[in-house]
């Protein structure tokens, strides 16, 4: 195992009617005005809205809406919600949503702190010093963002799909409560699914040694989902499966699950994340398709693990490490079929003759894999195992 630092400040309130206590947690940490960051339409829908308001108006919290944000949110959105929040004053953030709003609250606490360009922040220009208090409540299981520092923004004018990552980007509070997942689309439901487990396989097949808690840890993780997953398909309602799934995100990036390895292997997601940054697809949607032609791609440098993720996975017990570990990808491609994920990007709509540029694309911000670095060259032939 090797020596580790874990750091998570996040304090989270995890079940049924938790909402409530969005308010007294920004009035007991002196919050008087907070940005309410929320997406499109869902929270509207739901009542989460209603009761989150409900809440900061009985702890008498002023608060202005900055509504909008996308699926792969944008910097330009961004950009508007730092001078909104300059101009009215506002002394938090507070992300009401899935992802794409947490990781937008994030870049905003960040940018009304930094005075040049917040994409500085991105491109390794700048460093975040400081930010905004963030706060959050989830209504989307997936990316663990509620739990973890990092934010993914693209730049949609440069198909620039970058993430960052820093100490002050942890929520202070975050709110999960599974109750109000179940107005998920089954696609939105099945797109979280898979991104939990690519940030499981991403820790887990990074070549890491003696961190025998860590894989029992991740292949819990797995299994849970995949369980649990098949019982939302049927019943969108169930609520037990609704936590299950929602804890086991958070607990998949939240750092714990990192600690003792070499930090992750990374790749399928800076992969994937250049397919949404031309496509703009879902990202769980994308890591379905790019995941298992990574495994493909790099699995003989880590036998022992596909083996043994074959077996306690998908309980393949004959044959060789290798034709173990070939069956476990062919099962996992079976089983993102099952639960309706697509598994080729020609089903995501990418033309061929856009591979040379996601793939120059994919390598732009940082170098790529842990298992196996990956060159240009590489990620284009991973493209191209995915594309069928
Ligand atoms: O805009 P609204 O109307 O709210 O609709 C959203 C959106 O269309 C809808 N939704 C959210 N909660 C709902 C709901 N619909 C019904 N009922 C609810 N309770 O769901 C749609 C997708 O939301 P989004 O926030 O985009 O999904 P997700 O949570 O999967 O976030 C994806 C983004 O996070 C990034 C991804 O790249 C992508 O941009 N990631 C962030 C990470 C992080 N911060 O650690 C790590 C991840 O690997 C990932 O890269
Ligand atoms: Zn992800």
């Amino acid at each position: 195992m090797n020596n580790f630092t874990y750091y998570n400040p996040t304090k989270v309130y995890f079940g049924r009617d938790t909402i409530k206590n969005i308010g007294r947690e920004l009035r007991e940490n002196g919050i008087r005005k907070v940005m309410l960051v929320c997406g499109r339409q869902s929270i509207f829908s739901t009542g989460v809205y209603d009761r989150v308001s409900a809440s900061l108006v009985g702890w008498h919290v002023d608060f202005i809406r900055f509504s909008g944000i996308q699926a792969n949110p944008i910097l330009s959105k961004v950009q508007e919600g730092i001078k909104l929040a300059r101009q009215q004053e506002v002394d938090a953030v507070l992300a009401v949503g899935g992802g794409s709003v947490f990781d937008s609250a994030k870049v905003i606490a960040a940018g009304v702190k930094y005075d040049g360009d917040v994409w500085d922040l991105f491109t390794g220009q700048a460093r975040i010093e400081e930010a905004l208090p963030i706060f959050g409540v989830l209504t989307l299981s997936a990316t663990g963002s509620e739990m973890n520092g990092n934010a993914v923004i693209t730049k949609a004018d440069e198909n620039k799909k970058w993430g960052i990552g820093s100490r002050h980007l942890y929520p202070r509070v975050s709110i999960i409560d599974p109750e109000f997942q179940s107005t998920l689309s089954a696609r939105d439901t099945v797109n979280g699914a898979v991104d939990i487990l690519s940030h499981v396989f991403e820790l887990y097949f990074d070549g890491s040694k003696n961190v025998e808690l860590m894989q029992e840890y991740s292949e819990a993780i797995i299994r849970t989902v995949m369980k649990y997953i098949k019982i939302l398909l049927a019943d969108p309602d169930d609520y037990e499966a609704r936590a299950q799934i929602a804890w086991a995100a958070t607990l998949a990036l939240n750092n714990s699950n990192g600690t003792g390895r070499r930090g992750g292997d990374w790749a399928s997601h800076d992969i994937e994340h250049s397919v949404s940054a031309f496509y703009n697809v879902a990202h769980g949607a994308g890591l379905a398709v790019v995941t298992p032609a990574w495994m493909r791609y790099v699995y003989q440098e880590d036998l022992e693990t596909f083996a043994r993720f074959a077996e306690k996975i998908f309980n393949i017990t004959t044959g060789t490490q290798e034709e173990k570990a070939l069956q476990a990808i062919e099962q996992l491609i079976k089983f993102f079929q099952e639960i309706g994920a697509p598994v080729t990007l020609k089903e995501l709509g990418v033309q061929y003759e856009d591979l040379e540029k996601m793939a120059e694309n994919a390598v732009q911000q940082r170098s790529l894999g842990r298992l196996k670095k990956l060159q240009k060259e590489d990620v284009l032939t991973i493209y191209k195992m995915a594309y069928k």
